[in-house]
Protein backbone atom coordinates (compact mmCIF):
# COMPACT_ATOMS: atom_id res chain seq x y z
CA UNK A 1 0.00 0.00 0.00
CA UNK A 2 2.75 2.25 1.18
CA UNK A 3 4.85 1.24 -2.01
CA UNK A 4 2.26 2.54 -4.23
CA UNK A 5 1.42 5.69 -2.78
CA UNK A 6 5.28 6.27 -3.11
CA UNK A 7 4.35 5.48 -6.77
CA UNK A 8 1.67 7.54 -7.45
CA UNK A 9 3.86 10.68 -5.54
CA UNK A 10 6.55 10.21 -8.20
CA UNK A 11 5.00 9.78 -11.33
CA UNK A 12 2.62 12.74 -10.33
CA UNK A 13 6.32 14.87 -9.73
CA UNK A 14 7.34 13.59 -13.27
CA UNK A 15 4.44 14.89 -14.77
CA UNK A 16 4.65 17.95 -12.86
CA UNK A 17 8.09 18.42 -14.17
CA UNK A 18 7.30 17.30 -17.39
CA UNK A 19 4.62 20.12 -17.64
CA UNK A 20 6.03 23.01 -15.04
CA UNK A 21 9.89 22.78 -16.68
CA UNK A 22 8.87 23.87 -20.37
CA UNK A 23 6.41 25.69 -19.60
CA UNK A 24 8.61 28.02 -17.23
CA UNK A 25 10.93 27.99 -19.94
CA UNK A 26 8.61 29.17 -22.02
CA UNK A 27 7.09 31.34 -20.06
CA UNK A 28 10.78 32.58 -19.63
CA UNK A 29 11.85 33.20 -23.22
CA UNK A 30 8.46 35.00 -24.16
CA UNK A 31 8.49 37.22 -20.92
CA UNK A 32 11.65 39.09 -22.09
CA UNK A 33 13.45 39.27 -18.56
CA UNK A 34 16.50 37.59 -19.97
CA UNK A 35 18.96 40.98 -20.66
CA UNK A 36 20.89 39.94 -23.91
CA UNK A 37 22.58 43.23 -23.65
CA UNK A 38 26.45 42.73 -24.77
CA UNK A 39 26.96 45.74 -22.56
CA UNK A 40 26.34 43.83 -19.45
CA UNK A 41 28.62 40.60 -18.82
CA UNK A 42 27.40 37.54 -18.10
CA UNK A 43 26.68 35.63 -15.02
CA UNK A 44 29.23 33.49 -13.60
CA UNK A 45 27.32 30.53 -13.90
CA UNK A 46 26.58 31.66 -17.17
CA UNK A 47 29.95 32.37 -18.06
CA UNK A 48 31.22 28.87 -16.51
CA UNK A 49 28.42 26.53 -18.40
CA UNK A 50 29.23 28.08 -21.82
CA UNK A 51 32.77 28.48 -22.01
CA UNK A 52 32.87 24.70 -20.33
CA UNK A 53 30.57 23.33 -23.45
CA UNK A 54 32.56 25.56 -25.87
CA UNK A 55 36.03 23.79 -24.30
CA UNK A 56 34.68 19.81 -24.30
CA UNK A 57 33.04 20.90 -27.88
CA UNK A 58 35.99 22.02 -29.56
CA UNK A 59 38.30 18.55 -28.24
CA UNK A 60 35.14 16.45 -29.14
CA UNK A 61 35.02 17.86 -32.70
CA UNK A 62 38.52 18.67 -33.17
CA UNK A 63 39.67 14.64 -32.65
CA UNK A 64 39.62 13.30 -36.48
CA UNK A 65 41.75 16.26 -37.56
CA UNK A 66 44.92 15.40 -38.41
CA UNK A 67 47.46 18.26 -38.04
CA UNK A 68 50.83 18.71 -40.64
CA UNK A 69 54.06 18.33 -39.40
CA UNK A 70 56.61 20.79 -38.32
CA UNK A 71 56.14 24.66 -40.12
CA UNK A 72 58.26 26.26 -41.97
CA UNK A 73 59.13 30.11 -41.32
CA UNK A 74 57.66 31.03 -44.18
CA UNK A 75 54.27 29.31 -42.73
CA UNK A 76 54.73 31.41 -39.69
CA UNK A 77 55.38 34.41 -41.27
CA UNK A 78 52.36 34.30 -44.10
CA UNK A 79 50.03 33.56 -40.75
CA UNK A 80 51.19 36.68 -39.24
CA UNK A 81 50.32 38.32 -41.94
CA UNK A 82 46.98 36.46 -42.06
CA UNK A 83 46.92 37.61 -38.33
CA UNK A 84 47.37 40.85 -38.53
CA UNK A 85 44.90 41.47 -41.47
CA UNK A 86 41.52 39.32 -39.56
CA UNK A 87 42.66 38.59 -36.36
CA UNK A 88 44.45 40.97 -34.04
CA UNK A 89 41.87 43.93 -34.25
CA UNK A 90 39.82 41.27 -31.52
CA UNK A 91 42.57 39.77 -30.41
CA UNK A 92 45.67 42.03 -30.07
CA UNK A 93 48.66 40.41 -29.72
CA UNK A 94 52.26 41.22 -27.82
CA UNK A 95 52.65 45.28 -26.95
CA UNK A 96 49.24 45.15 -29.37
CA UNK A 97 46.20 46.29 -27.70
CA UNK A 98 42.82 45.55 -29.03
CA UNK A 99 40.74 47.94 -31.49
CA UNK A 100 38.13 49.99 -28.89
CA UNK A 101 35.16 48.56 -29.69
CA UNK A 102 36.27 45.31 -28.69
CA UNK A 103 35.35 46.48 -24.86
CA UNK A 104 31.74 46.01 -26.20
CA UNK A 105 31.92 42.33 -27.02
CA UNK A 106 30.57 39.70 -24.47
CA UNK A 107 32.26 37.46 -23.61
CA UNK A 108 35.11 39.43 -24.86
CA UNK A 109 37.74 37.88 -27.33
CA UNK A 110 41.07 36.99 -25.27
CA UNK A 111 44.74 37.74 -26.58
CA UNK A 112 46.02 34.84 -27.87
CA UNK A 113 49.67 35.08 -26.87
CA UNK A 114 49.33 31.77 -24.57
CA UNK A 115 46.77 30.26 -26.91
CA UNK A 116 48.66 27.36 -28.16
CA UNK A 117 49.12 26.64 -24.38
CA UNK A 118 45.45 26.19 -23.89
CA UNK A 119 45.12 24.34 -27.42
CA UNK A 120 46.38 21.72 -29.13
CA UNK A 121 47.12 22.91 -33.17
CA UNK A 122 43.99 20.64 -34.74
CA UNK A 123 41.63 22.70 -32.38
CA UNK A 124 43.02 25.52 -32.86
CA UNK A 125 42.66 24.82 -36.59
CA UNK A 126 39.11 23.75 -35.74
CA UNK A 127 38.09 27.06 -33.72
CA UNK A 128 39.31 29.32 -36.79
CA UNK A 129 37.97 27.38 -39.30
CA UNK A 130 34.11 27.06 -37.16
CA UNK A 131 34.16 29.83 -35.44
CA UNK A 132 32.39 29.78 -31.74
CA UNK A 133 28.29 30.10 -31.82
CA UNK A 134 26.80 32.97 -29.69
CA UNK A 135 30.56 34.86 -29.03
CA UNK A 136 31.94 37.55 -31.62
CA UNK A 137 34.00 34.43 -32.91
CA UNK A 138 33.73 34.13 -36.75
CA UNK A 139 34.28 30.87 -38.91
CA UNK A 140 36.67 31.53 -41.47
CA UNK A 141 35.99 28.80 -43.08
CA UNK A 142 34.27 31.20 -46.18
CA UNK A 143 37.38 33.49 -45.79
CA UNK A 144 40.24 31.94 -45.39
CA UNK A 145 41.34 28.02 -47.22
CA UNK A 146 42.72 25.52 -44.85
CA UNK A 147 46.23 25.82 -45.99
CA UNK A 148 45.73 29.35 -44.77
CA UNK A 149 44.07 28.42 -41.84
CA UNK A 150 47.21 26.06 -40.95
CA UNK A 151 49.72 28.95 -41.71
CA UNK A 152 47.42 31.13 -38.71
CA UNK A 153 47.87 28.06 -36.51
CA UNK A 154 51.47 28.16 -37.73
CA UNK A 155 51.95 31.68 -36.34
CA UNK A 156 49.93 31.01 -32.91
CA UNK A 157 52.06 28.22 -32.35
CA UNK A 158 54.96 30.44 -32.47
CA UNK A 159 54.05 33.48 -30.65
CA UNK A 160 54.67 31.75 -26.99
CA UNK A 161 58.33 31.51 -28.43
CA UNK A 162 58.54 34.81 -29.82
CA UNK A 163 59.64 38.13 -27.69
CA UNK A 164 57.60 40.18 -26.91
CA UNK A 165 58.24 43.00 -29.01
CA UNK A 166 58.55 40.67 -32.39
CA UNK A 167 55.03 41.39 -33.37
CA UNK A 168 55.45 44.83 -33.52
CA UNK A 169 58.48 44.72 -35.50
CA UNK A 170 57.54 42.43 -37.78
CA UNK A 171 54.69 45.01 -38.57
CA UNK A 172 57.42 47.85 -38.75
CA UNK A 173 59.40 46.14 -40.98
CA UNK A 174 56.03 46.05 -43.38
CA UNK A 175 56.64 41.83 -43.85
CA UNK A 176 53.35 41.54 -45.31
CA UNK A 177 53.33 44.51 -47.93
CA UNK A 178 53.12 47.77 -46.08
CA UNK A 179 51.04 50.18 -47.93
CA UNK A 180 51.62 48.55 -51.08
CA UNK A 181 49.37 45.72 -49.68
CA UNK A 182 51.21 43.02 -50.81
CA UNK A 183 50.33 39.00 -49.64
CA UNK A 184 53.48 37.93 -47.88
CA UNK A 185 55.57 36.05 -50.90
CA UNK A 186 55.26 31.86 -50.13
C1 LIG B 1 35.00 40.03 -34.18
C2 LIG B 1 35.98 39.60 -33.25
C3 LIG B 1 36.83 38.40 -33.55
C4 LIG B 1 37.68 38.23 -34.63
C5 LIG B 1 37.88 39.15 -35.80
C6 LIG B 1 38.35 36.97 -34.38
N1 LIG B 1 37.94 36.42 -33.21
FE1 LIG B 1 38.64 34.73 -32.33
N2 LIG B 1 37.37 34.95 -30.78
C7 LIG B 1 36.48 35.99 -30.63
C8 LIG B 1 35.75 35.82 -29.40
C9 LIG B 1 34.66 36.72 -28.87
C10 LIG B 1 36.25 34.65 -28.78
C11 LIG B 1 35.86 34.07 -27.43
C12 LIG B 1 34.89 32.92 -27.58
C13 LIG B 1 34.54 32.30 -26.25
O1 LIG B 1 34.72 32.91 -25.18
O2 LIG B 1 34.08 31.16 -26.29
C14 LIG B 1 37.27 34.14 -29.68
C15 LIG B 1 38.00 32.99 -29.43
C16 LIG B 1 39.04 32.54 -30.22
C17 LIG B 1 39.91 31.43 -29.88
C18 LIG B 1 39.83 30.59 -28.61
C19 LIG B 1 40.62 31.30 -27.53
C20 LIG B 1 40.66 30.62 -26.19
O3 LIG B 1 41.74 30.42 -25.68
O4 LIG B 1 39.59 30.28 -25.67
C21 LIG B 1 40.82 31.31 -30.89
C22 LIG B 1 41.96 30.31 -30.99
C23 LIG B 1 40.51 32.34 -31.87
N3 LIG B 1 39.43 33.07 -31.44
C24 LIG B 1 41.21 32.54 -33.05
C25 LIG B 1 40.94 33.55 -33.95
C26 LIG B 1 41.66 33.71 -35.20
C27 LIG B 1 42.81 32.83 -35.66
C28 LIG B 1 41.12 34.80 -35.82
C29 LIG B 1 41.49 35.38 -37.16
C30 LIG B 1 41.51 34.47 -38.29
C31 LIG B 1 40.06 35.31 -34.96
N4 LIG B 1 39.98 34.53 -33.84
C32 LIG B 1 39.30 36.44 -35.23
C33 LIG B 1 36.31 37.06 -31.50
C34 LIG B 1 37.00 37.26 -32.67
Amino acid sequence: MRLSKLHHLLIGAVVALAVVVPLGTFAFVKSGIYDVAASRPHTKFTEWLTHETMIHSVRSHAKGIEAPGHASAAQVAAGFCLYETHCVACHGAAAVARQQWVSGVEPAPPYLVDAARRWRPRELFWIARNGIKMTGMPAWRNALTDSQLWDVVAFLEAVPKMNSQTYVQWRAARLCGGAIGRPFPR
